[in-house]
């Protein structure tokens, strides 16, 4: 098991024991684990790539923080807490990244701008990703216990590419969106449009 600990300015001096405590009291253990999992893929991914070990490291391990809160609560956050109200048509698979970071800073006080703008990126996607961001958008769809002949093909191609990893995910979150007739989110097919590889 990993115990890996960061700076203090990056965790508003949390140790990792705490850092993990603010993750188990949200998340079940399934979801703890996988997010054990993105942690280390993600770093191993900014090693390999000379993005920020600390910042990728950190915000795998937060991505799913607030992946379980209830659904009552988001509501409760958007109305109020300024958010576009047209986020209420979306659901926690979107919410967990863009409004997720409202409940991690207020709850965990993590406020370090990159590693918040990673994990608001990780559900959605977005046409400006940076690499750190790709990096968690990826690690959490490569981490070891992926799979699928999808999550199997992004792994290969994070190896040299991160941005056809990203794209290899992009494609495959809209043809299972389509597929089960759900609500695609603007930006993701923005994100889409931005990562399709370009001829020549
Ligand atoms: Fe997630
Ligand atoms: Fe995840």
């Amino acid at each position: 098991m990993s115990d890996y600990e960061y700076p203090a300015s990056l965790t508003h001096d949390l140790n990792r024991a705490e850092l993990l405590n603010h993750l188990q009291n949200r998340l079940d253990d399934a979801r703890f684990q996988h997010c054990l999992r993105v942690e280390e893929t993600a770093r191993t991914l900014a090693k390999r790539f000379g993005a920020d070990v600390d910042r990728a490291g950190l915000a795998g391990l937060f991505h799913d923080y607030a992946k379980q809160i209830p659904v009552a609560d988001y509501k409760r956050v958007i109305m109020e807490d300024g958010f576009d109200p047209d986020l209420l048509n979306y659901g926690r698979g979107v919410w967990h990244g863009l409004v997720g970071t409202w409940f991690i800073q207020t709850e965990v006080g993590l406020t370090d701008k990159l590693v918040l703008q990673a994990i608001e990126r990780h559900t959605t996607g977005d046409p400006e990703m940076t690499l750190l961001d790709q990096i968690i958008f990826v690690a959490d769809f490569i981490e070891p216990a992926r799979t699928l002949d999808a999550e199997v093909a992004a792994r290969k191609a994070a190896q040299t590419d991160m941005r056809q990893a990203s794209y290899i995910e992009l494609k495959n979150t809209l043809q299972y969106l389509i597929a089960e007739d759900k609500i695609v989110y603007p930006k993701t097919l923005l994100t889409y449009n931005a990562f399709i590889p370009k001829e020549g």
